[in-house]
């Protein structure tokens, strides 16, 4: 080494210097809420991107040039599609033209709330039967800590291939926040870990493509355990501001009130705030993966669980508070109509999943109050399930106006869409229970019952 430092391997070197001139292709796995924008992302910088999906429905309509996710523009998708920067497949063998593959398919729970690891492990069986010398793998899918080197890397070990030398291998995980006007994949730092040093300075070169800031840690285990904290510690101040929502509806406060002052001290305090519960496909289900790994080194996490456990305790919370205000009205339980305004987890998206308003209406139907409609400019359709057999398809009303909801003993706010006109509905409904603080701003709030606000 004629500089006397020491040098990288010449793979890594060559896959250092293809991904420094922009002339190396990716490869991503699951084109979902996670995939396809970062898919579309490095498409739209040149770097010719080919997505692998299992679903082939998405795939058609990606070959198509055709878009199927809120958060991307559709010119961008056919764009992309149009200069062929970007392609879809089914089918892994093509994986073999990839010199970075990012895998981003699901990590849910099972029944038991055990963690669902089995689509990272056919995901990189499906990698690994067509991989070659210097190729670059990055687990983006959120998991507990040790994924990446206990379950991932066996895996692409055993094509003989040695990790660090012939191939490389990291965890990035992905901070995308579907709906946010501000904050997207290109102006959100990231982290990556990976296996060796070279695994971490390659999967920080080709995140740099696309992305304006990249921290490096210094293993996976890292990467995958920032992600948790990043979303425990979510789960744990809401589940705060939840419980003590509870209290101020007991002793006559309004907890939005007394969030948004504590919000005035400069330092020391971030505001969140109460709700019907927390959904997607993050907040309500990785706490449960560190919990469970945790569990093996004889270890209880009481804090997390404990801030579950009050998360998942006020769908039942805004059941009662629903059916509090049916009682007041001439009506039974069995003739009572309910309107929910909002299925989504959060307010201006379109995913359902794991969301409290279909908690909310789950269990309102399980106590007889089957006359439930909903609204929601982006869910069409939700079934609502009692227990494996039993399911029920709601279908949105059509339009949102006086006459819709004068009709309704009870509405009830679970999503605030930006797109509802809160002062129409605060006016025409019988009677509205907010569970959002939607209404804060409307003129008229008599008829508005808020959660947590004490009255
Ligand atoms: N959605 C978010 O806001 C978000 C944010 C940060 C992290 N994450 C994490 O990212 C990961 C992906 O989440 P998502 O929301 O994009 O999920 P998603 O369900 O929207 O997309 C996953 C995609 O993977 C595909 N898939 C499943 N098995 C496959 C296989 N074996 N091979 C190829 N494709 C396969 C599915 O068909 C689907 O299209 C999860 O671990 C999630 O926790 C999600």
């Amino acid at each position: 080494m004629a500089s006397g430092k020491k040098q990288q391997d010449g793979t890594a070197n060559n896959l250092m210097q293809k991904i420094a001139s922009r002339d190396f292709t990716v490869g991503v796995v699951g084109l979902g809420y996670v995939g396809l924008p970062l898919a579309v992302e490095f498409a739209r910088k040149g770097i010719k991107t080919i997505g692998f999906d299992v679903d082939a429905s998405k795939v058609k309509l990606l070959q198509k040039g055709k878009n199927y996710i809120q958060d991307i523009k559709d010119e961008h998708v056919y764009e992309i599609w149009k200069n062929k920067t970007f392609s879809a497949t089914t089918d892994y063998s093509v994986s073999s033209q990839c010199d970075v593959i990012y895998i981003c398919v699901p990590t849910p729970f099972t029944d038991n709330k055990d963690p669902d690891i089995s689509y990272i492990v056919d995901s990189t069986k499906g990698v690994a039967a067509a991989m070659r010398k210097g190729q670059l793998i990055i687990l983006k899918s959120t998991t507990f800590p040790g994924t990446t080197r206990k379950y991932v890397k066996p895996i692409t070990d055993a094509t003989k291939l040695v990790c660090g030398k012939d191939y490389f291998l990291a965890f990035s995980p992905e901070r995308i926040d579907p709906g946010n006007k501000h904050w997207h994949t290109g102006n959100t730092p990231i982290v990556v870990g990976g296996i060796t040093p070279d695994c971490t300075k390659l999967g920080v070169a080709a995140n740099e493509v696309i992305i304006d800031k990249v921290i490096p840690v210094s293993t996976p285990e890292v990467a995958e355990m920032e992600k948790l904290l990043e979303n425990i510690f979510r789960s744990v101040n809401i589940a705060l501001v939840n419980e003590l929502a509870q209290l101020c509806d007991r002793i006559g406060v309004n907890i939005w009130e007394v969030v948004e002052s504590a919000a005035t001290k400069p330092f020391g305090f971030m505001p969140f705030f109460p709700g019907p519960g927390i959904g997607g496909h993050c907040i309500l289900i990785d706490p449960y993966y560190l919990s469970w790994m945790a569990r093996e080194f004889d270890f209880v996490t009481n804090f997390i669980e404990l801030a579950a456990e009050v998360n998942e305790s006020m769908p039942f919370y805004v059941r009662g508070m629903i059916e509090r205000e049916i009682a007041k009205q001439p009506v039974t339980l069995q003739k009572a109509k309910v309107l929910m305004l909002g299925m989504a987890f959060k307010k201006d998206v379109d995913d359902l999943r794991h969301s409290p308003a279909l908690k909310v209406a789950e269990l309102l139907d399980l106590d007889g109050i089957t006359n439930i409609s909903y609204y929601d400019p982006y869910i069409p359709e939700v079934e609502l399930h009692h227990g494996k057999k039993n399911k029920r398809v709601l279908k949105s009303v059509k339009k949102l106006d006086a006459t819709t909801l004068k009709k309704y003993d009870v509405v009830c706010i679970t999503t605030d869409h930006s797109s509802f006109d809160y002062n129409m509905i605060a006016v025409n409904s019988k009677i509205v229970v907010d569970t959002r603080n939607a209404c804060k701003n409307v003129k008229n709030k008599k008829k508005v019952v808020l959660l947590g606000d004490g009255k």
